[in-house]
């Protein structure tokens, strides 16, 4: 079974499918953390955010794992764990352009569809019920208004000790989403029959617990 969530940046996509994934007993990965660790290794070697070869090749030739710990789900590079770097601002503020190559993302999309080829698995990221897995059994489209999402972000921020301004916060996301909604490549759309969820004035749980539902109505639906 695979359940597909996509969703712009800060709708709480990472939150909600690692705590589903936990509730239903099956695996979660996070295809976000894979273009944001190549864009780490970009940056340490100097590699242009602007050429898609080069990225491409450098995501071949170093491919991203990840490693459950007691510290919880770790992200690796060459045996490097950089679950923290990967979610540094410089990485989120270029990590959308990198995205944007066809190179890059024919080499990340065969990885994912690699991973998810056995098993039972919820994954996130922008263009997994469009693409990657365009025969999910359940497809969710995450959102939150700009406002909620913006807020979210300052938390993330605060946590790297920036304060960050509101406006210029939700002008930074907006710059994102339409990277990410605009790109000719696999961008962010809603799927056709993906289930919509505005998660503004919803807890994670509620959340969780709404994709669950879904789940199992699907799973009962299927077994009739
Ligand atoms: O979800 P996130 O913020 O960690 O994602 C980082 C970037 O990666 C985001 O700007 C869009 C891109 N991305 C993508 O293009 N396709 C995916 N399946 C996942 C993420």
């Amino acid at each position: 079974m695979i359940v597909a969530i996509d969703g712009p940046a800060g709708a709480g996509k990472s939150s909600v499918a690692r705590g589903l994934a936990a509730r239903l007993g099956i695996g979660y990965l996070d295809t976000g953390a894979m273009y944001r660790a190549l864009t780490l290794l970009a940056a340490r070697r100097d590699v242009d955010p602007d050429d898609g070869a080069s990225l491409a090749s450098l995501a071949r030739d170093h491919p991203v794992t990840f490693l459950d710990s007691s510290a919880g789900r770790r992200v690796c590079v060459d045996g490097e764990d950089v679950t923290d770097a990967i979610r540094a601002p410089e990485i989120s503020a270029s990590v959308s352009v990198v995205a944007t190559h066809r190179d890059v993302r024919a080499v990340m999309v065969s990885a994912q569809r690699r991973a998810l080829s056995s098993g039972d698995w919820v994954v996130e990221g922008r263009d997994i019920g469009s693409n990657v897995c365009p025969g999910a059994d359940v497809k969710i489209f995450l959102t939150a208004s700009d406002r909620e999402r913006a807020r979210r972000r300052r938390g993330e921020l605060a946590a790297w000790g920036i304060v960050g301004d509101e406006s210029e916060v939700l002008g930074d996301l907006r710059w994102r989403d339409r990277l990410d909604s605009e790109r000719e490549q696999d961008p962010l759309v809603v799927p056709e029959d993906a289930v919509v969820i505005d998660s503004t004035a919803l807890p994670l749980d509620e959340v969780v617990a709404t994709i669950a539902r879904v789940v199992g109505d699907m799973t009962a639906a299927a077994r009739e």
